[in-house]
């Protein structure tokens, strides 16, 4: 059954909503403001915190109010995401003013290091009149160590998703990267998803840097989705089109799903928990993944 909470977060009785690309955009850019909405991301996230420069930021804030309106118009399918500046930050204030009278579909906080912060953070936003979803970024070892009790939030705060924040959280942990490859946050990585699973939340993957790297970004755009993120963000308009693919399922993945599908569909397996498809064992648990691929290919069969 559909619930209020599907509701809210754009899952629906068919497909639910894609977050494979989720694109950052400069609240200080006009030229990238302009440009976003035909792009093909899935969700734009206009950016008022670390793309802006402080002397830029109340420029950014009047022409994210534009741009929130205007996308409302030319990037219908998108979801239109703001990210604000930090509780405590000298911004905050102005920020939320504006999330109220923009009222973007979510607003993405950065730097959610506790469940009180997320806490003061909601009671802020709902005394300046926003009262939508939100989105936690995670980017700090005390948010990894809070991430259950963050978690346990998402009802009282609204909050329906988490975002890695790999920049900063490799940063703050002094991690040593080579490449494309990013073995030493795998395991926070980890823990955001299953945090994220186990409260219903979406998950996002942080940025690549290299945007002038197509083959790196597919490795970590693979290894994301591979680890169950629901997509990846993104900081340049070439990472869409690759972040799309690599979050959509392969046409082997569709035929599996079909498979699956008809063979419990097939009154000979009534009743039958597990069966055998190709030489594999697949069992009822496999339908919802199954009907879960087939729908978001586009597949209603
Ligand atoms: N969203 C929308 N459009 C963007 C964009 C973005 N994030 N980044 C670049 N573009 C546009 C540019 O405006 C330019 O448009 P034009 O050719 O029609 O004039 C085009 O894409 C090509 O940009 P390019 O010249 O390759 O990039 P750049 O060197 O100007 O800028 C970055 C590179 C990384 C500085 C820029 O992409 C950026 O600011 N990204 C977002 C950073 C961010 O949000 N960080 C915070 C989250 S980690
Ligand atoms: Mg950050």
């Amino acid at each position: 059954m559909q619930t209020s909470s599907d509701v809210a977060r754009g899952e629906g009785r068919n497909a639910p909503r894609a977050r494979r690309s989720a694109l950052f955009v400069p609240g200080d850019k006009p030229r990238a403001l302009e440009k976003a909405a035909g792009l093909g991301a899935d969700v734009l996230i206009l950016d008022l915190e670390d793309a802006v420069a402080p002397a830029s930021k109340a420029a950014a804030r009047e022409a994210a109010h534009e741009a929130v309106a205007a996308w409302r118009g030319d990037a219908k399918e998108a979801e239109h995401v703001l990210r604000i500046n930090a509780l405590g930050d000298e911004h905050f204030g102005a920020d939320i003013a504006l999330a109220a009278a923009a009222c973007p579909d979510v607003v993405l906080l950065p730097k959610v290091d506790s469940p009180a912060a997320l806490r003061e953070a909601r009671a802020a936003l709902d005394g300046a009149g926003y009262h939508g979803l939100v989105w936690a970024m995670i980017e700090s070892p005390t948010a990894v160590l809070n991430l259950r009790l963050i978690a346990e939030m998402t009802s009282a705060a609204r909050l329906a998703g988490l975002v890695a924040g790999t920049n900063d959280l490799g940063a703050a942990l002094r991690c040593r990267f080579s490449g494309e490859r990013r073995d030493p946050l795998l395991p926070h990585l980890a823990q955001i998803l299953l945090a994220a699973r186990s409260a219903g939340l979406i998950a996002l993957d942080g940025v690549y840097n290299e945007f002038s790297d197509p083959v790196g970004f597919q490795f970590q755009a693979r290894e994301a989705r591979q680890m169950g993120f629901d997509g990846k963000t993104l900081i340049h308009p070439s990472q869409v089109e690759p972040a799309n693919r690599a979050f959509s399922p392969s046409p082997q993945e569709v035929d599996w799903a079909r498979m699956v599908v008809a063979a419990f569909d097939d009154s000979a397996q009534a009743g039958r928990g597990a069966i055998a498809i190709g030489g594999r064992m697949v069992e009822r648990l496999h339908l919802g993944p199954a009907r879960a691929i087939l729908a978001a290919s586009g597949d209603r069969s």
